[in-house]
């Protein structure tokens, strides 16, 4: 089982940014909170702050990994794009987001992601990166 890991733009600034809602944790804390639930598994972390380069590592995920967990961050709200890609490459998908987008600005409400994600976890911070992996996995 491979699983690929993304996050999107200003998940690399957590611990930084807006730690009220995103916590005080940092994206290395992250990074090694994956490492540890992924230590039985084969996978890859990516991080980007460009739709563009997310739509690339989706695309090039085809054939090459059997999950995907993806905080698409901002791009969640605005992306056809990497619906698009998620939709072309067909592969299980989970939707993660530290905080609960359900109970903030409106504009936060609706996710194209979830459109194709057999799963949103929302609100639980970091832990629901281990959750989505966890489902993956118990899936495969
Ligand atoms: C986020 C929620 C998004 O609305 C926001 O733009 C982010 C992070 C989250 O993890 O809670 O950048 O995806």
């Amino acid at each position: 089982m491979k699983l690929l890991i993304i996050n999107g733009p200003n998940l690399n600034l957590l611990g930084l940014r807006e730690p009220d809602i995103y916590g005080k944790s940092d994206y290395k804390a992250l990074c090694r909170m994956i490492e540890d639930a992924c230590k039985d598994i084969d996978f890859e972390i990516f991080q980007s702050n460009h739709e563009g380069a997310i739509v690339d590592k989706i695309q090039s995920a085809y054939g090459n990994f059997d999950g995907i967990v993806i905080n698409p961050a901002a791009y969640t709200h605005t992306s056809v794009a990497i619906l698009d890609a998620l939709k072309a490459v067909g592969i299980p998908t989970v939707e993660v987001h530290i905080s609960d987008i359900n109970s903030r600005e409106e504009f936060r409400k609706f996710s194209y992601v979830s459109l194709y994600a057999e799963k949103q976890i929302a609100g639980k911070g970091l832990k629901g990166y281990i959750e989505a992996i966890e489902y993956l996995k118990e899936k495969s």
